[in-house]
Order: C-alpha cells, then sequence, then structure tokens
C-alpha cells in the first residue's frame, strides 16, 4: 500500500495489476517545474535510464478544468505516469507526489489514481536564522525537504537580537558589525554570518523554482539589539550596546519617537522590497517590552502628539504607519498576534497575523476575523518546533486540528516554526524538525479531519525509510512521543531557558537607564 505524506484527497491502487517502471532518456515533459524533477531522478535513478523511447513515461498536461489551482490528478497506467493539472504549481505538486511513490516502491509505480488539492493555501516554514545562522546550502536543503512536503511559504527570520544576517547597502554596520556575536548561550566561541544581497537573490529564486513563496522577516520595534548595537540612534536614549550574546527578551527597542528610526527602517524596507518579489514583508512586533517607551521624551511626545494613551497604542500606531509605508509601494505585511497588547483596534487590519498564542484570546480573534484581518496559526502549541518534543510531541501535532476556528475559510494556513537560540546546527534542527514538520504538512494540505496521530502512526516505517534515503537526522517514535520521565526531564533541560529571560543584567540595564532619563528630565 502507498503511504504518502501529507496524505493525498483520494488515492485508489489497483493491486491486481503488477507495478512498472516509468523511466525512458527523454522521459517527462520538459517544462520548467519538473527540471527538480529531473534532478531528482539523476540523484536517485541514474542508472535506471533506458534510453531514448521518443515518448514520455511521465505526461504533464495543464488542463483548466482541473478543481483547485494547485489541484492535481496522478494517474499511473500503461507504462506511464500522468499529471493533470490547472497550473504549473500543481503539477509540480503531483511530481513530489510521484518522488515518493517511487522512492517507496523502489523505482517503480504501481497502477494508481489520485486527486489531490490543499485544505490551506499558506502552508510555512519558519526559520530563526537570527540566532543561528543557516548557510546557503543549508537553506537549499530545508527548502527542497519543504517541497517534499508541498510546503509553499518559506518565512525567512533574517534579523534578531543576537544577529544581523541580510546585507543592506546603506547600512553596511549592520552585516560587519551586527552579523557577530563574541559568545553564544552555549559557550565561549563566537558566533557570525550574514547573506549577501546575491545569495539571498539566489535563495528566491530556488525557492520559486519550487513553487515556494519567501516572506522575509524584518523584526521591529523589538528584537534589535543587533541593528542598535551598530547604530546607537535607533534606540531611546541613544544605548551603546553590544550584539546580544543570550537569548531572553531585551528591554532595548527602536525608538518609537525619532524621526531617525522610522527613516531607518523604511530605508531597510526599501532594500528588502528589491530582493523580495513575493510582496509580503513579515514586521515581527512580538516581545517588544515598553519599559524605554515609558521613559523616553521622544516616544512620550509621539504619544500625545497623536493622541496615544499607552505605549501598546504607540506600537500599534508604528506597525500601522510602516505598514502604510508598504503598501504604498504594493507590498502587505504580516506581524505576530499579541492578544494581550491593549489597543489591537488601533492596528490596521490589513496586517496579517501569525498567531502564536490564542489561549487567552479566542475572542479577539474571532473580533479580528471581522474586522477582515487575515490569519496563519502558529500556534506555539503544537507548532513552535523548537520546542523539545516532551512539550510539544508528534502525537500533539498530528491531533491537532489546525484551523483557528471552527471554519476552514477564516484560517490562511499554518506554519511551524523553528526558532534557534538553542538549535545550534543542522543535526539537532532536523532531530527537532522531522517528523513534526511533516505532520504539519499534512493538517495544511490534507482534508480536515481525515488525518490523526493513528494514521500517521500507519505510515511511519515508510516514512522514515524515505527520510533516510534524503540523509535526514530525523527523532523515531521514543523520542517524538516520549515517556512521562523524558517529558520531564527534557522540560527540565528546556527551562533553563527561562533563566536568560529576566536576568539580573536587564535588573541593572533598567536602573542605569532610569538614572539618565532623571538627568534629562532636570
Ligand atoms: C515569538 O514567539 N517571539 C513570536
Ligand atoms: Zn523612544
Amino acid at each position: 500500500m502507498l503511504n504518502i505524506i501529507p496524505q493525498p484527497v483520494r488515492i485508489f491502487e489497483d493491486s491486481s495489476k503488477e507495478g512498472f517502471e516509468i523511466f525512458a532518456e527523454d522521459f517527462v515533459t520538459d517544462i520548467p517545474c519538473a527540471h527538480d524533477f529531473i534532478l531528482f531522478k539523476n540523484n536517485f535513478f541514474a542508472d535506471r535510464v533506458k534510453g531514448s523511447s521518443g515518448e514520455e513515461s511521465v505526461v504533464l498536461t495543464i488542463d483548466s478544468s482541473v478543481q483547485h489551482n494547485e489541484g492535481y490528478v496522478l494517474s499511473c497506467r500503461g507504462g506511464k505516469a500522468y499529471i493533470t493539472a490547472k497550473t504549473e504549481t500543481g503539477l509540480f505538486w503531483g511530481l513530489q507526489t510521484l518522488k515518493q511513490m517511487l522512492l517507496q516502491c523502489k523505482g517503480k509505480v504501481p497502477y494508481t489514481e489520485i486527486t489531490d488539492y490543499p485544505r490551506f493555501s499558506y502552508r510555512g516554514f519558519m526559520l530563526d536564522t537570527g540566532r543561528y545562522f543557516y548557510g546557503k546550502e543549508n537553506v537549499k536543503r530545508i527548502i527542497d525537504l519543504m517541497a517534499l512536503h508541498k510546503l509553499n511559504v518559506f518565512h525567512w527570520h533574517l534579523t534578531e537580537d543576537q544577529g544581523w544576517r541580510v546585507e543592506i547597502k546603506k547600512y553596511p554596520l549592520l552585516t560587519e558589525k551586527g552579523s557577530y556575536r563574541s559568545h553564544t548561550n552555549f559557550g565561549i566561541k563566537s558566533h557570525c554570518g550574514y547573506y549577501t544581497q546575491d545569495d539571498i537573490k539566489e535563495i528566491v529564486a530556488y525557492c520559486h523554482k519550487r513553487k515556494i513563496k519567501v516572506i522575509p522577516e524584518f523584526d521591529i520595534p523589538g528584537h534589535c539589539v543587533s541593528a542598535i548595537a551598530c547604530y546607537p540612534y535607533l534606540s531611546c536614549f541613544d544605548r551603546k550596546l553590544s550584539v546580544a550574546t543570550h537569548w531572553g527578551v531585551k528591554h532595548d527597542i527602536l525608538c518609537a519617537g525619532k524621526e531617525s528610526t522610522y527613516q531607518f527602517v523604511y530605508d531597510v524596507l526599501d532594500e528588502l522590497m528589491e530582493l523580495f518579489p513575493d510582496k509580503i514583508i513579515h514586521i515581527g512586533g512580538d516581545e517588544a517590552v515598553k519599559t524605554r517607551w515609558k521613559l523616553c521624551p521622544h516616544c512620550q511626545a509621539e504619544m500625545k502628539k497623536h493622541s496615544l494613551k499607552t505605549e501598546d497604542e504607540l506600537q500599534m500606531h508604528f506597525m500601522t504607519k510602516v505598514n502604510s509605508y508598504l503598501k504604498e509601494h504594493g507590498f502587505s505585511s504580516v506581524m505576530w498576534n499579541y492578544n494581550k497588547l491593549g489597543g489591537a483596534d488601533l492596528l490596521t487590519p490589513e496586517i496579517a497575523w501569525t498567531v502564536c498564542g490564542i489561549d487567552d484570546g479566542e475572542d479577539i480573534i474571532k473580533n479580528e476575523i471581522c474586522r477582515g484581518r487575515r490569519l496563519i496559526n502558529t500556534n506555539a502549541f503544537p507548532f513552535y518546533l523548537d520546542f523539545p518534543y516532551g512539550w510539544n510531541s508528534l502525537e500533539s501535532v498530528c491531533n491537532a486540528d489546525g484551523a483557528l476556528t471552527e471554519n476552514d475559510s477564516e484560517t490562511q494556513g499554518i506554519e511551524g516554526c523553528m526558532w534557534t537560540e538553542y538549535v545550534p546546527n543542522m543535526k539537532r534542527l532536523e532531530f527537532l524538525t522531522f517528523p513534526r514538520l511533516s505532520a504539519i504538512a499534512e493538517k495544511a494540505w490534507s482534508e480536515k479531519g481525515k488525518t490523526s496521530f493513528k494514521t500517521f502512526s500507519l505510515k511511519l516505517s515508510d516514512y522514515y525509510s524515505l527520510l533516510d534515503k534524503f540523509g535526514v537526522n530525523y527523532a523515531k517514535e521514543n523520542k517524538s512521543c516520549p515517556s512521562a520521565v523524558y517529558k520531564a526531564l527534557s522540560s527540565l533541560w528546556f527551562n533553563r531557558r527561562v533563566l536568560h529571560w529576566q536576568g539580573l543584567h536587564n535588573l541593572i540595564d533598567n536602573k542605569k537607564v532610569e538614572i539618565k532619563a532623571k538627568k534629562l528630565n532636570k
């Protein structure tokens, strides 16, 4: 029996007939979406090419009568595989299914008829390259694995307290200095790295060939210590800081009252807009502590000027202003939701939300849907992939529904998030990502209510063989669905993070700024 992940909508296998090989030299319709498949064939089945028969054995056809924009029909019969789709994207997803079939059936395909289309149009993976830098080749490997699972949005977290990773020509210090931290949570070794604009263009083109959109994240106004370390005027009180060495929410954020901060943000966005043609930019908005804004004369003046009552409202004003700038240039924006923040009614509903916590805010979510806000489900539980399996087990991912409300049309899609402060290399990243991301892909693609831990478990042994063929370092069941003892131990290990949350340095730093603010007010 065929075991495909994500589970196709309908799959009919005629086991009364023998499977067959489909390789001939000129074996596939030569259109751009097939090039990735040709690479695949050369990697895995180079020795099977039979010489030219003059006929295609994988026949790709665009047909406008196919049901869904990304849907496809895959039919294997009479020595050929036929894929029919409304768009090249649909053909591409059909070829991903064919790849899984070929690897599972040792280069043959069974007589099959598959009709398939996605549940959600947004099927994402977020990679935090700010905490740890993942180089071009590693990013491409992740993109290949995303495509194999029919994921179609790469959310690329490019700026963080601990590192600035994208070359910005107008502000060269951002990468000269801001991409380097002297040491890390893991010890005394320094860490650095960034993408040149040419690297970014290369990766974006790589994604587009694989039908994956790229949404860069420029996280503002919080998570900007690496930028402030290069250009202190961006902060309230012109703070002289180093690029953050450790994880934890920082109190020094961009000043929301100085014109020069807005100019910086617009300049960076100008260059990002040139690099990211999918016309969406994630502008962060998370974990922006307001300690400095409360004391800063510029921030306070901005609040007065716009009749804003609280610093949370000032943040909504800031995000809305940045969204307007993007909109003027034909771009739209996304930010992390923060339900607990007041002033959400001042935040334009044009900004979509990656919803990372709804524990305390289902009413807010419903209200935002009524206001027309678009929502992507990135709930930390169970979609944060950096969390140990003891917190987010494979089972909890498989058994999640995936939608934010009862009605699927109110959710744009789902995204798995890989935050990397405690994930310093690809080996660890793959261990945490697989097979949880595969289960997320299944939630995002397969029909609502049709998949569960039970159905996923039945496919696992074939799926492990597939991952083995790609050399992926995945977690087996004893790790991905851990025992109570392992759960407790992994929680304990992971909770040491909290020590960095509100460390002594924050207390000392806050005191220093209070003294400075008092002097200014005298
Ligand atoms: C987040 O968890 N900082 C979005
Ligand atoms: Zn300020």
